[in-house]
C-alpha cells in the first residue's frame, strides 16, 4: 500500500468515526430534545393558575378605596384585625384589688377586664348572656359580683352566672351554660395586659413579646398614676401614623422633666453614657408606649377605633417610683393638655388626608403594609369560604334550652321590659 492509499484510508476512517459519533450523540440527546418540550407544556399548565392568582392579587388596589373613612374597610378591619390580634389594653396596676374592673370598647366590641378573688385578671365580652345588655356600665369600678341591671342576672369575677332571677325553677335552664364569654388575655413581665378576641385558638404571642423586649422603664411593679379617655374625629389609622406624634412626645418629655426633675446622679449618668432618656415602643396596631426615664414615668397611648371616622384615645401614665400628690396633679394636667392638642392636630391632619385616595406613599409605613397584608389575607379567605369570617363570634351552647326557658319566663311575665334592641344571647358579630 502506497502513501496515497494510506491517506485515503485514514480520511475514510476519520469520516466513519465522525459519522458514528454523530449518530451516537444524536441517539443520546434526542430524547432530551424531545422530552423537555413535553415537560415545558406540563409545567406551563401547572404554573399558569398560580401566575393568574398572583396577577389577580396585584390587580387589586394596594390601598383600598375608603381606607380613611369607608364603612366597608372598617368592617373588614374589625374581622381581619381587631377580632384576632393581640391588643394592649391596660396595665396590671390598674386593678388594685379583687373586683377592680375596667371597661373598653374596641372597634365596636365591648369588653371588660376584672381582677378575680384569685388575683387573676380575666377579660370578658361586656354582654349579658340573657339579652345582651351591657354588664359594666362605668368605665372603671370595683365589685366582686356584677349584676346586669336589666333583669338581674349576676356574674362573679370568673364570669360564672351566679344568679338568674325567675330562671332557677325553669325546667331545662342550666346556669353553667350561661357564663359570660371569656376573652383571651396575656400579661407580660412588664405588667402589660393584652387581649385577643378570637373565639378560637389565638395567634402566638411572641411577636409582641419581642417588640417589648427593648423597653426599659415600665415594670410589673410600676403604678398607675393618671389616665383619661378622650374622643377624636378621625380614623384610628390617622392617629397611629400621625406626623404630630414626635412633637407630642418631645413636648411631654420636656414638660414632665420640668415637673419631675432628674436627680444629679441621673444627670451625670446621662452625660457619661450619652443615652437618651426617652424610649419608645410601638405595639401594633393601636398602641405606643413612651418611657420618660428621667421623670421615672411611662405613658401608654392607644387609639381605639369607635367607627370609621371616630377614635377613642386612651392614655395612661405609670410611675416607676413614688410620686407625691402635687406632682401627680401637675403631671395629669400636663398630659391632658398636651394630648388634647395632639387630638386637635390629628383632626386637622385627617381632614386633609381623608379627602385624598390613599397613595402608594402610604406603603412606606410598616404598620400600613402590615394592616393591608392582614386585610388582603382575610379577604382571600372569605372569597374561598364564600362569606364573611367572624373570628370573634361566639356560639352559645344549649341555646335551644335557653330559648325555651326564656319563652316560658316571658309567658310567666317574669321579665320587665323586653330585650335591648332585640339582641340575642349570642354574640353575632
Ligand atoms: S338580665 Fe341581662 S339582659 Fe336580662
Amino acid at each position: 500500500m502506497d502513501s496515497t492509499d494510506t491517506d485515503y484510508l485514514t480520511s475514510l476512517t476519520s469520516i466513519l468515526v465522525a459519522v458514528v459519533t454523530l449518530i451516537f450523540l444524536l441517539h443520546r440527546t434526542w430524547p432530551h430534545l424531545s422530552q423537555p418540550k413535553a415537560d415545558k407544556v406540563t409545567k406551563s399548565i401547572a404554573i399558569t393558575p398560580l401566575d393568574n392568582s398572583d396577577l389577580t392579587v396585584s390587580k387589586e388596589p394596594e390601598i383600598p378605596e375608603g381606607w380613611w373613612s369607608g364603612r366597608e374597610v372598617f368592617e373588614l378591619e374589625r374581622r381581619a384585625l381587631f377580632s384576632q390580634t393581640w391588643l394592649y389594653i391596660a396595665h396590671i396596676s390598674q386593678f388594685y384589688k379583687p373586683g377592680s374592673y375596667q371597661s373598653f370598647e374596641i372597634a365596636g366590641f365591648p369588653v371588660f377586664l376584672i381582677r378575680g378573688k384569685d388575683d387573676k385578671i380575666r377579660a370578658f365580652h361586656n354582654v349579658c348572656r340573657h339579652r345582651a345588655y351591657t354588664i359594666t356600665r362605668k368605665e372603671t369600678g370595683a365589685s366582686t359580683v356584677l349584676g346586669c341591671r336589666y333583669h338581674g342576672w349576676s356574674y362573679d369575677t370568673t364570669g360564672r352566672l351566679v344568679k338568674a332571677p325567675q330562671f332557677d325553677d325553669v325546667p331545662g335552664f342550666d346556669k353553667s351554660q350561661n357564663s359570660l364569654f371569656e376573652v383571651h388575655t396575656h400579661t407580660t413581665d412588664q405588667g402589660l395586659i393584652f387581649v385577643n378576641l378570637n373565639s378560637g385558638e389565638p395567634a402566638v404571642f411572641d411577636g409582641v413579646a419581642s417588640a417589648l423586649s427593648g423597653l426599659a422603664g415600665l415594670r410589673g411593679k410600676s403604678t398607675w398614676v393618671s389616665g383619661l379617655t378622650l374622643s377624636g374625629d378621625f380614623n384610628w389609622k390617622a392617629g397611629t401614623r400621625s406626623r404630630h406624634l414626635d412633637t407630642y412626645t418631645s413636648e411631654l418629655h420636656q414638660r414632665m422633666s420640668e415637673v419631675s426633675r432628674p436627680s444629679p446622679a441621673m444627670k451625670l449618668f446621662r452625660a457619661m453614657t450619652g443615652k437618651s432618656s426617652l424610649e419608645k415602643c410601638s405595639l401594633f396596631p393601636i398602641t405606643l408606649i413612651y418611657s420618660f426615664q428621667d421623670a421615672g414615668l411611662c405613658l401608654a397611648l392607644s387609639f381605639f377605633p369607635a367607627s370609621e371616622s371616630k377614635t377613642n384615645i386612651r392614655y395612661d401614665l405609670f410611675a416607676h417610683c413614688a410620686v407625691n400628690k402635687p406632682e401627680i396633679q401637675k403631671i395629669s394636667e400636663v398630659s391632658q393638655s398636651v394630648t388634647k392638642n395632639l387630638i386637635r392636630e390629628i383632626e386637622v391632619e385627617y381632614q386633609s388626608i381623608s379627602t385624598k385616595q390613599g397613595s402608594s406613599g402610604e406603603l412606606n409605613n410598616t404598620d400600613t403594609r402590615q394592616i393591608l397584608c392582614r386585610l388582603q389575607e382575610h379577604t382571600k379567605l372569605e372569597r374561598i369560604e364564600g362569606g364573611q369570617i367572624l373570628p370573634a363570634m361566639h356560639k352559645p351552647e344549649g341555646s335551644t334550652l335557653f330559648q325555651k326557658a326564656d319563652q316560658l319566663c316571658k309567658e310567666l311575665d317574669c321579665v320587665s321590659g323586653g330585650s335591648q334592641s332585640g339582641a340575642s344571647s349570642a354574640l353575632d358579630w
